[in-house]
């Protein structure tokens, strides 16, 4: 029995002991290198498993363990001067989920259980960046020093002092100490990712990694190019000023001529809290710095002593943190998918993880060229976020953790699918399948073509298309108009019965009766989505008009700009294309604008918004642009107020963004995102 029980226990101390050293590798890599090697959930995660741990097992517990430690211990071979803290730089608590607040603030009740009547709570954004400590002399800014392991810190003042948002004097001549948070904008991180790339250099994997990691440059130059900014939040014995909440403190630090992020807010429940989580989950889309979750602390500060300090954190305070937006996992393989139009995607075949919410197994990777930027390789341990909040992504590949037996990733010799030679059209970054007959494209195509936005039929997934091409009864789009004579073999096929097959017939039927804007959309010319096919049926009201359409005649339809002219024009120059058209008219497919009902509205996400545009845009005219989203219902607002929905910007744009991103409520949309969505 007891030499069970001494196996077991050495197995608990060994257990202690890796986590503690796994942590400590983390530590470093986050706060010293400013390169994480697995995400905040997978940090938390492994905080949390030496804390249980610790918590049953307190004889393993030893006081330079890092759950009793804020920042890192590796942080000690610093080439800053070290400058010790006037008070501990503190850490925050972490949770995911509101039975965790609820569960603090039960905790800080029970505490206070005579002076709980009218609890106050304040909640402010949790910036995602390099906590920073700013020492005010007489008004005059004497030192900035970094959390380091949060009893001593990183004297970074002459870096510190490169940051425009930082006011070098007050407005009052006052000594204090003010905490808060360095952060690269995210409009400026895009900007340097993309330099960095084009310059063949590592990319930061993200914003808060790019602010920790230029703030404790040596060469303060790189600080001032770069644009970081500053954010506050808490003044150090405000108590002393006659400040009694945390929400004045926030109002006197404003007042001093210092940056918060204006997010203040008094709640008195935890009804109160979910509600404001929803609000940010989204509305943080909008700021131009990363936000990571909200900051609930108690806001009558006469009560903080009393409620007390862990050695890490204050018991007053607690952070809610988002759905982690970028995780980590392990690149299995890649796989290549083959379009309507024949492009090839890589897609990235991943280690099943959780990211905000749902399960991802796969990832998208855009093309090779992005491939061998990023430098990834299979078996190699990626970061995954989701893009626009949909679509996974690959972010970068964490190269440390490298083995040796990672591989490269190759681009297919050939489709792989139909097995036939790619191609790249001139001046374009991505290969393309360029055989009619490849059964990928055909497959996508039909697809396309059933699909809502298009001829609408419902009843055709992409199993019963693929079975269907497989068996031959369809070989290209105007074939789902013949498939009646199959009706007998239809109904014996798996799954499908007499009434599904009769449904899907009747569908078929009905769909030929579609609006023009639909029929037109459902052919799939490159770049004519939802949008586009709307305007252009508006335009040419039947498609032998649109067909016999010159260049330059599409070219004057307001919002077609050269890409889309040549895209309409080859398709219909290509035989195929026209042959194609010509049959699915035959059998009796709408290609005209029923001008006795009310004009097609181009209905978008976008009808009934204000817009504005502002900075130099690559791709349209102002006028050209402006009548877009005219055509989508929109309405074109000349400056930027609360009224403004949109605010699409271009390159170097300037006051106006900056008035947006203040207002804070305004969606801004890049150049690109913009056109994305109006493809749909
Ligand atoms: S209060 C004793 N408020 O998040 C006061 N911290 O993960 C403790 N942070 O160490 C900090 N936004 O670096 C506070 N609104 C906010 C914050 C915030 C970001 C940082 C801070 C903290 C870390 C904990």
């Amino acid at each position: 029995m007891k030499l069970f029980n001494d196996d077991s226990n050495d197995k608990i101390k060994e257990k202690v002991e890796a986590l503690k050293s796994e942590i400590e590798r983390h530590n470093k890599a986050y706060y010293v290198d400013d390169k994480p090697l697995i995400s905040d959930v997978e940090y938390d995660k492994l905080l949390k498993e030496l804390q249980d741990l610790e918590n049953r097992y307190p004889e393993y517990r030893d006081l330079n363990s890092p759950t009793l430690q804020v920042g890192s211990n590796n942080f000690k071979d610093t080439k800053f001067k070290k400058v010790k803290h006037r008070k501990p730089m503190l850490s925050l608590s972490n949770s995911y989920n509101i039975g965790d607040i609820i569960a603090f603030s039960e905790r800080v009740e029970k505490i206070l259980n005579d002076e709980k009547s009218d609890l106050e709570y304040v909640l402010e954004l949790k910036l995602d960046g390099a906590s920073i400590s700013l020492i005010y002399e007489d008004g005059e800014l004497v030192r900035a020093v970094t959390r380091g392991d949060g009893i001593e810190g990183e004297d970074v003042t002459d870096n510190v002092i490169e940051i425009e948002s930082i006011p070098k004097k007050l407005k009052e001549s006052v000594d204090l100490e003010i905490r808060g948070e360095i952060v690269l904008p995210i409009s400026k991180f895009n900007e340097i990712n993309e330099q960095r790339l084009k310059e063949n250099k590592e990319i930061f994997a993200n914003p808060r990694n790019a602010a920790s990691g230029t703030l404790r440059q040596l060469d303060s130059s790189i600080v001032k190019e770069r644009g970081l900014d500053g954010y506050f939040y808490f003044l150090v014995d405000a108590e002393r000023l006659g400040i009694k909440t945390q929400s004045e403190s926030i109002k006197y630090i404003e007042r001093l001529g210092i940056k918060t992020t204006g997010v203040a807010e008094i709640i008195r429940n935890t009804d109160e809290l979910e509600e404001k989580i929803s609000y940010w989950e989204k509305a943080k889309e909008n700021l131009d710095y990363e936000t990571d979750g909200l900051v609930m602390k108690l806001n009558n500060m006469s009560l903080w002593e009393k409620v007390g300090y862990t050695t890490k954190s204050p018991r007053w305070a607690i952070a809610y943190k988002f759905p982690a937006k970028q995780v980590s996992t392990k690149l299995i393989d890649i796989t290549w998918q083959v379009g309507r139009t024949g492009k090839i995607t890589p897609v990235a075949e991943l280690e099943e993880v959780e990211l905000s919410g749902s399960r991802v197994k796969r990832a998208s990777l855009h093309n090779i060229d992005e491939i061998y930027r990023k430098d990834i390789k299979i078996g190699d341990r990626v970061f995954i976020e989701k893009a626009a909040e949909i679509i996974p992504q690959v972010v970068s590949s964490i190269k440390e953790l490298r083995t040796g037996a990672e591989r490269e990733i190759e681009l297919p010799k050939s489709c792989p699918v139909c097995k036939k030679e790619l191609a790249k059209d001139e001046g374009m970054v991505d290969y393309k399948c360029i055989n009619e007959k490849c059964p990928a494209k055909i497959q996508a195509s039909i697809q396309y073509f059933v699909s809502r936005d298009g001829m609408n039929i419902s009843g055709f997934g992409s199993r019963l298309v693929e079975k269907l091409l497989e068996l031959g009864f369809i070989k290209n789009v105007v074939d789902i108009f013949y498939l009646y004579k199959f009706r007998d073999k239809m109904i014996n096929l798996e799954k499908l019965g007499e009434k599904s097959v009769d449904n899907l017939l009747k569908n078929i039927e009905e769909s030929k009766k579609r609006e023009y804007p639909k029929t037109l959309y459902a052919l799939g010319i490159p770049y004519v989505g939802k949008f586009l096919a709307t305007l252009l049926a508006k335009e040419s009201k039947n498609i032998d008009i649109l067909a016999n359409m010159t260049h330059d005649e599409l070219l004057t339809i307001d919002g077609v700009g050269e890409k889309v002219a040549d895209a309409v024009y080859n398709f219909f120059r290509d035989e195929q294309s026209r042959d194609i058209v010509e049959k699915l008219k035959e059998v009796g497919v709408n290609f005209l604008l029923d001008e006795t009902s009310t004009p097609p509205k181009v209905e978008s996400e976008f009808t009934g918004k204000n817009f504005l545009f502002t900075g130099k845009l690559k791709n349209f005219k102002r006028d050209e642009i402006k009548k877009i989203i005219e055509n989508m219902g929109g309405v074109n607002l000349n400056s930027v107020s609360k009224k403004l929905d949109y605010l699409i910007v271009g390159e170097d744009a300037g006051s106006k963004l900056k008035k947006a991103l203040e207002l804070g409520t305004i969606k801004i949309l890049t150049e690109d995102e913009f056109i994305e969505k109006i493809k749909v």
